[in-house]
């Protein structure tokens, strides 16, 4: 069966004064009906541009689509008219951006946000929809009867927890959620992951997650994506990239796993700086920090190999087989 979602060979630039942003560099990737893809990666990696591509919501100027593909239940969304993408976003895919503030209008009542997304992309009565937006705030755990409340009357996880229940509540076949709880205290980030996840299952959605905590990544994905520089570097199952990571940035980034209890800023494990992303370095992104690099990684550009089915790593260390690198 073709996959939800297929990104495929994707380039995104951003074209400022100051330079060519170099934001997503050919990246592919999959998501099936019903999974969650942790989508990882230091601050720049072009995590967010990669999920607002998707719905086709990058700031342009300065963003651009510059090449590749971005296939969703087997058409072409580079394809769409601006119309179509209106009637996908919200309804098929949406997103939950970061901060719940900005995607809350604070003059609206709360309930009424939620009426309003699924007026837009289904066709029935505005009671209909008022009465489902009250089911939608209960299935978040919030009572009925605070949907005729302002946003500001709301604590920032009741916030969220709109913010989930709109975005939910046109049940969507993909959801993208970008840093969904890093706003929150971490009591709340815990709660409010899991009602992500409650709510997945039972309305059957696929989810990408973006997020800097791969205790988060372990608690809830089956798949993961490591970004690097616009690049993926390695994806995999769980198991592949916890129990087997291969590229030494993974490895790196792995080695200390953070609790939910900690503060996942000061995840930096390897030393050294993404580079510049208006002038990436020749050859591997990651040479530059890479304890392995030898004068290959300089100038070539690494290609993507299987390691094992759907274990897919871009090191020029793996080519040609893993046994070479595991010899060394
Ligand atoms: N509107 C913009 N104009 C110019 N450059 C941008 C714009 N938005 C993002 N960028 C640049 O594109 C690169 C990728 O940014 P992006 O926000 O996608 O990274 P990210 O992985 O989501 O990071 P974070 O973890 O901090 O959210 C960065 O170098 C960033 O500075
Ligand atoms: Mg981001």
């Amino acid at each position: 069966m073709e996959p939800l979602l297929e990104l495929k060979d994707l380039s995104v630039k951003y074209f400022t004064s100051d330079g060519t942003v170099e934001a997503v560099n050919g990246i592919s990737l999959q998501v099936d009906r019903g999974e969650t893809l942790g989508l990882v990666g230091e601050t720049g990696a072009g995590k967010t541009t990669a999920a607002l591509s998707i719905l086709r919501l990058l700031p342009d100027p300065p963003g651009k689509i510059v090449g590749g593909d971005i296939r969703f239940q087997g058409e072409s969304l580079l394809e769409k008219t601006e119309k179509e993408m209106r009637a996908i976003r919200g309804g098929q895919i949406s997103m939950i951006f970061q901060d719940p503030m900005t995607a809350l209008n604070p003059v609206i009542r709360v309930g009424e946000q939620i009426a309003e997304v699924i007026l837009l992309h289904d066709k029935i009565s505005k009671a209909e929809a008022e009465r489902r937006a009250l089911e939608m705030l209960e299935l978040v755990g919030i009572p009925a009867e605070r949907g005729s409340e302002y946003p500001h009357q709301f604590s920032g996880g009741m916030k969220q927890r709109v913010v989930i229940a709109i975005a939910l509540a046109c049940s969507p076949a993909l959801l993208l959620a970008d840093e969904p709880t890093t706003a929150l205290d971490v009591t709340i980030q815990a709660q409010v992951l899991e009602l992500i996840n409650q709510l997945q299952e039972k309305l059957h959605t696929a989810t990408i997650l973006i997020t800097h905590d791969l205790g988060v990544v372990a608690e809830t994905c089956s798949k993961v994506a490591v970004m690097y520089a616009g690049e993926i570097m390695e994806s995999g199952s769980l198991a592949d990239l916890f129990d087997r990571a291969a590229h030494p940035y993974t490895v790196g980034l792995f080695q200390s796993i953070p609790s939910l209890e900690e503060d996942v800023d000061l995840l930096r494990p390897i030393p050294g700086l993404m580079p510049d992303p208006t002038a990436l370095p020749q050859g591997c992104k990651f040479h530059p920090r890479c304890p392995y690099a030898d004068e290959r990684c300089r100038t070539v550009q690494p290609p993507v190999e299987e390691l094992s089915p759907g274990h897919l790593v871009k090191c020029l260390r793996f080519c040609g087989g893993a046994e070479q690198a595991q010899e060394e």
